[in-house]
């Protein structure tokens, strides 16, 4: 059986939730503590620039809990200074714009972003392990090497919007840049868009060391809890491993 395929649980939607009536209800940290009582391996939040979800005082409560925290942030100095406050296990840098929905693509690390490199070692000094969230290409992953990231997460939008035989690219890219990784001493790590339906084919990536998986989660909680939904997607990542050669 090939190594435990970790779960990093992203509460930023019961913040949302919660930020839809301006009160304390539902609470991102019970999400966390139901998570980690389901299975969870970690707890991922986003504090974005402009707050929409996550809020600063989430990511000290988020701390507590007891998994490790995921921190995702853009490369500022605002966030490297809550970040270097907080101290969480990991932090993920993202691109952001203020008026996309979501995180709509990689960090291009590859056109000229040598500025991060200073930045990812200011984070590592404090003992915090550092992503790239980046697309899968052989370019941002070599970039990411030569910047000194620990660790790579693979963008899984594009697999898990695509059908049919652009699925399957898409599957191809994101097992090519894991085994590059591999090659390039990075962590590999994946997330974006992963749904029961897309689950199982990337937690069969034999390199794979962590998905994070926020929207669907707390969207299909609505239907079947919280607790039911991370325990099926766990089992679906584990049949994705047993499936390993
Ligand atoms: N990984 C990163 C870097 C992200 O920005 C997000 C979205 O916040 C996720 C994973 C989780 O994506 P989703 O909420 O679509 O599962």
């Amino acid at each position: 059986m090939p190594h435990h395929l970790r779960l990093g649980v992203n509460v930023d939607h019961v913040a949302t939730l919660r930020n839809a009536r301006g009160g304390l209800h539902p609470d991102p940290v019970k999400a966390a503590e139901l998570a980690a009582a389901a299975g969870a391996d970690g707890i991922t939040a986003h504090l974005r620039e402009d707050r929409r979800h996550i809020r600063d005082a989430d990511m000290y409560a988020l701390k507590d809990v007891g998994l490790p925290l995921n921190f995702e942030m853009a490369a500022t100095t605002e966030m490297l200074a809550i970040a270097s406050d907080v101290l969480p296990h990991a932090c993920c840098l993202v691109p952001e714009k203020r008026q996309e929905l979501t995180t709509e693509g990689g960090l291009a690390v590859h056109a000229g972003q040598n500025h991060l490199k200073p930045f990812i070692a200011r984070l590592q000094d404090q003992g915090i392990r550092v992503s790239l969230f980046i697309d899968p290409e052989t370019v941002e992953l070599e970039a990411a090497r030569h910047l000194g990231a620990d660790i790579v997460e693979l963008h899984t939008g594009p697999y898990t919007k695509a059908t049919g035989a652009e699925r399957a690219t898409e599957l191809r890219r994101l097992r090519d840049a894991a085994a590059l990784a591999q090659r390039l001493g990075l962590e590999c790590h994946a997330g974006h868009g992963l749904t029961f339906d897309t689950v199982e084919a990337v937690a069969a990536i034999p390199n794979m060391v962590e998905l994070n998986i926020g929207h669907f989660i707390v969207g299909e909680a609505v239907f079947i809890g919280l607790d039911a939904v991370i325990r099926r997607m766990r089992a679906l990542m584990d049949a994705g491993r047993r499936s390993i050669p």
